[in-house]
């Protein structure tokens, strides 16, 4: 399956969504980004279209390459527009009911071959596949955030995932250039398990006034290595996002690391989620979702 230009359709236009479609249409595969809000999708497209530019740019990509890469990504708000995919993301909000619904509608328009991957970070694949009438072709793949930069995907089945599924899986992501690893459908899978406590922790840094943000990202970048500082890294996330992620994981896991600081539910309250909203720990001119 790996080297085939294949047709992938990617449910959700929003930061991951966007960034699964530059994924696959810097692969080669025809994308399909598919969202219900006009607006929404037509940022999303303007983001993969701005990684693309930015790839060109940076002459990291011909301008001819670039160009080609745009035109594989065709976004739609009808679901119909599916019926070709050979693979389906689903990066919608996390919600299960919504989740299950989507892939319930799917299995009236895909083909039965077609496989479906949901990109949850807190959710049951089992849950999430139970929608399906076909549960042995729904696999959990987890991309890193930014997708088109970060070389991990967590994989991990569901309760009823086909081995023909998992293995056709791991192979299409080899295809990507992406590693997998594997892991169990466990709330928070391998990296928001360290991830998340981490993240607030350095939040709960910043509350305490024991460094500014930049003084705090400077830290990291200076002292593990990480690409980016935690508060650039929340501000790419969503602090809506961070949110939600860390609170499903604490009310599965009843750690209190998990629990987000006070100030996450500040920030959120007054619409400070970060890159998308313009304005996070940082203030951003560029709205596109992910970027340089
Ligand atoms: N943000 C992260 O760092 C991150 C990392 C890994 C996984 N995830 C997971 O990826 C998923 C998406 O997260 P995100 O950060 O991209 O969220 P987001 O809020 O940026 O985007 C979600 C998008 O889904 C769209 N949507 C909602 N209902 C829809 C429907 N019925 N059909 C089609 N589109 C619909 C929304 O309009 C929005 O554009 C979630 O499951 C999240 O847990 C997020």
């Amino acid at each position: 399956m790996s080297n085939q230009s294949k047709t992938v359709a990617v449910l959700g236009g929003g930061t991951m969504g966007s960034g699964i479609a530059t994924v696959m249409a810097r692969a080669g595969h025809t994308t399909i980004l598919y969202d219900v809000v006009e607006q929404n999708l037509q940022r999303g497209i303007d983001t993969v279209h701005g990684f693309f530019d930015r790839s060109v740019k940076l002459g990291k990509l011909d301008a001819d390459a670039g160009e080609a890469a745009k035109g594989r990504v065709v976004g739609s708000t009808d679901l119909r527009d599916l019926a070709p995919s050979d693979v389906v993301v689903e990066a919608v909000f996390e919600d299960l009911g919504l989740k299950k619904d989507l892939f319930a509608q799917l299995d009236e328009i895909v083909s039965d071959t077609t496989l479906l991957h949901t990109n949850t970070s807190t959710l049951s694949v089992t849950g999430i596949a139970s929608g399906s009438r076909l549960p042995e072709r729904v696999v959990g793949t987890h991309y890193c955030n930014p997708a088109p930069l970060m070389k991990l995907v967590e994989v991990a089945d569901g309760r009823h995932t086909g081995s023909w599924a998992h293995h056709a899986t791991v192979d299409f992501l080899s295809g990507l250039g992406k590693t997998s690893v594997i892991t169990q459908d466990r709330p928070g899978f391998i990296v928001n398990r360290f991830l998340i406590p981490w993240e607030n922790s350095c939040i709960a840094a910043l509350e305490a006034g024991v460094a500014t943000k930049e003084g705090i990202d400077a830290a990291v970048l200076g002292s593990i290595g990480h690409p980016m500082g935690p508060f650039r890294l929340l501000d790419i996330v969503g602090m809506d996002i961070h949110q939600q992620v860390a609170t499903r994981l604490y009310e599965q896991l009843r750690d209190p690391r998990f629990f987000p600081p006070p100030m996450v539910e500040r920030m959120v309250a007054a619409g400070d989620l970060g890159r998308k909203t313009g304005r996070g720990f940082y203030d951003y001119d560029d709205t596109r979702l992910f970027g340089s």
